[in-house]
């Protein structure tokens, strides 16, 4: 079966089953600046497990385009992928456990033509937060599966939330053995030695953990479900990788056929790599030096490196997304349409990358020079790190590069450096994931009234559709996302700029006052997600200019702010601008 027959079947399975079929969201998402990726199905459905009517109903089903980056470095093995689709569906606060697993199994076997005992399954042991699932496990008993092929496991397995804080609940995962003998007596479907693949996680939404990390029940019992097609494809198609699949082969052939020297991880690299570049930048991604634009970035500098180990000339790189857009048109009819700017996208920075990569060769050169007239062999972690670094140069291509010298690279310090780099930019992302207000200090607080003002100039002088997509806050500038479709004139910033220096001047006090979360939505109160306030609000007023839902702190008169600055105006992504903007 191909996957675009899986797809269909599992689109008309669940609306036979009385759900609205919806489109996928972007994989960029459209109201969430903090979050990179969509990386599930239920993330643009948060607001409706929270308790929100949608407009469709109680019972959704879609697929859903995914992005996860904390795996791109793994890229090139047998399964790793960092684009994929994830069918899933919903049940808002209507069907639980026992309709949701009749249908899974009901779906795999007679849909999927699963033989019934290929299939075992997880459900949650329970701990002081949650009882022991014995209702999933006797919903499983009464589909048909045998006691002997139901296992138990904790948070760690069969919890599932997205992130640190949100909607989440036990969940039930259904594997397929492939029938490669166990690993171990002990060897189940948690232990990864690949007998067992996972198939399908449905998640018993109905909970809600909190930063501080209490649970709490939600209003309603969703149901949150989520199947990898491609893993679904593959496995169904009796392969053992999913670059052996339609949505991969005949680009890999095609690479084999150009290739000088073949490498299959390589292949599996580019080929993976240019598939999710591809489905970024038709959804608005623009390669950058942060955020979502790095990832892609990454994305299409790791391919190009590959492509060159594979000698193969880079100039047949736009052949090479021709076919990939053949490939995958049927499935992502928009790619056809974007065509051109995705190649134009991709081969840009593939240009520019080469020469990042001619550079690091040069300066690998240097050191390779001062090495030999110190008389020394090994390339130290420091210098690995820093052509890294700075030049973009991976450690393996070093590494190349080294032997055919006669040199050897110290991996182990440069490892240590690269974790000690990670541990910052984790610390940076987890930081950028809280969004918003990150420090309660002095010029922070400001920086939070300014941004109530920023927000409000912006929508007398662009409009009132103008709403704030997200902020950052350091101690030393403010920025702040706003959907807007065009870039700013400087007739445009300029006036922005004046009126919040008008406001400022004119001393405008500050008060917070706390509401119901409706009353406050009807007395007019700006709100960037709603979905993300407790039924208790603070509202804070600033004059008769604006009046915003808010967790603050704030000064207490605007005159404490000193004189606001813009100092730059971009593209964030598809109709999203940012502007960067200082106190003096
Ligand atoms: N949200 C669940 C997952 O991503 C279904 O696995």
């Amino acid at each position: 079966m191909k996957a675009i027959e899986i797809r269909n079947k599992y689109l008309n399975f669940f609306k036979k089953h009385g759900h609205a079929v919806i489109p996928s969201s972007p994989l960029i998402p459209e109201n969430d600046p903090s979050v990179l990726f969509t990386t599930a199905g239920m993330q643009p459905l948060v607001p409706y497990l929270l308790g929100e009517k949608h407009p469709e109903g109680k019972r959704l089903t879609d697929y859903q385009k995914c992005l996860r980056t904390n795996d791109i470095d793994e890229v090139g093995d047998n399964r790793h992928l960092t684009y994929f689709e994830m069918l899933g569906n919903w049940s808002l606060g209507d069907y639980f456990k026992e309709e949701s697993i009749a249908m899974s199994f009901e779906f795999l076997t007679k849909e999927l033509q699963i033989p019934a005992d290929k299939i075992s399954v997880t459900c949650f042991a329970g701990d002081e937060d949650c009882p022991r699932d014995e209702i999933t496990a006797n919903c499983w008993k009464k589909a048909g599966i045998p006691e002997d092929r139901i296992y138990y496991f904790g948070k760690d397995d069969n919890w599932w939330i997205a992130g640190e804080e949100g909607p989440c609940g036990p969940d039930t995962e259904m594997f397929y053995d492939t029938g490669k003998p166990k690993c171990s007596p002990n060897c189940n479907p948690s232990c990864g030695c690949g007998k067992y693949v996972e198939i399908w996680n449905n998640v018993f939404m109905e909970y809600f953990k909190t930063k501080d990390g209490k649970y709490t029940k939600l209003k309603q019992q969703n149901v949150d479900t989520g199947l990898g097609l491609e893993r679904m494809t593959m496995l169904l198609q009796g392969k053992e990788t999913p670059f052996d699949t339609e949505l991969f082969k005949p680009v890999m052939d095609k690479l084999l056929e150009l290739a000088k020297v073949d490498d299959i991880a390589s292949r599996r690299i580019v080929a993976e790599h240019l598939r999710a570049s591809m489905m970024i930048i038709v959804d608005g991604g623009v390669p950058s030096n942060v955020d979502r634009g790095y990832i892609l970035r990454r994305l299409i500098r790791r391919m190009t490196r590959h492509m060159r180990k594979l000698q193969i000339d880079l100039n047949s790189l736009g052949d090479i997304i021709d076919l990939n857009i053949e490939t995958l048109k049927e499935m992502y009819p928009e790619l056809v349409a974007k065509k051109e700017n995705i190649k134009k996208v991709i081969i840009e920075e593939k240009d520019k990358f080469e020469k990042t990569l001619e550079r690091g060769e040069r300066e690998f050169n240097k050191i390779a020079t001062r090495l030999k007239n110190e008389n020394k062999d090994t390339i130290s972690g420091q210098d690995l790190f820093n052509l890294y670094e700075t030049y973009g140069f991976p450690p393996e291509v070093t590494a190349d590069c080294a032997s055919e010298q006669g040199l050897k690279v110290d991996t182990s310090e440069f490892d240590r450096l690269f974790k000690e780099h990670q541990e910052k930019s984790r610390m940076g992302s987890e930081q950028k994931f809280k969004g918003g207000l990150s420090g309660n200090g002095e010029m922070e607080t400001k920086y939070h009234t300014a941004t109530h003002l920023l927000n409000a100039a912006l929508k007398q002088v662009i409009g009132k559709d103008v709403h704030q997509k997200g902020s950052n806050i350091t101690p030393e500038r403010m920025r702040f996302d706003f959907s807007c479709d065009h870039k700013l004139t400087d007739e445009e910033k300029q006036k922005v700029e004046n009126l919040v220096n008008e406001w400022i001047e004119e001393g405008l006090t500050v008060t917070v006052q706390e509401m119901k979360k409706e009353d406050a939505l009807k007395s007019g109160a700006e709100c960037m997600f709603i979905e993300k306030y407790p039924d208790i609000v603070t509202v804070y007023t600033i004059g008769d200019v604006s009046k915003e839902l808010c967790g603050g702190p704030h000064v207490k008169n605007t005159k404490e702010l000193g004189k606001f600055k813009i100092k730059k105006e971009e593209a964030s992504s598809a109709g999203v601008r940012r502007i960067k903007a200082i106190l003096e």
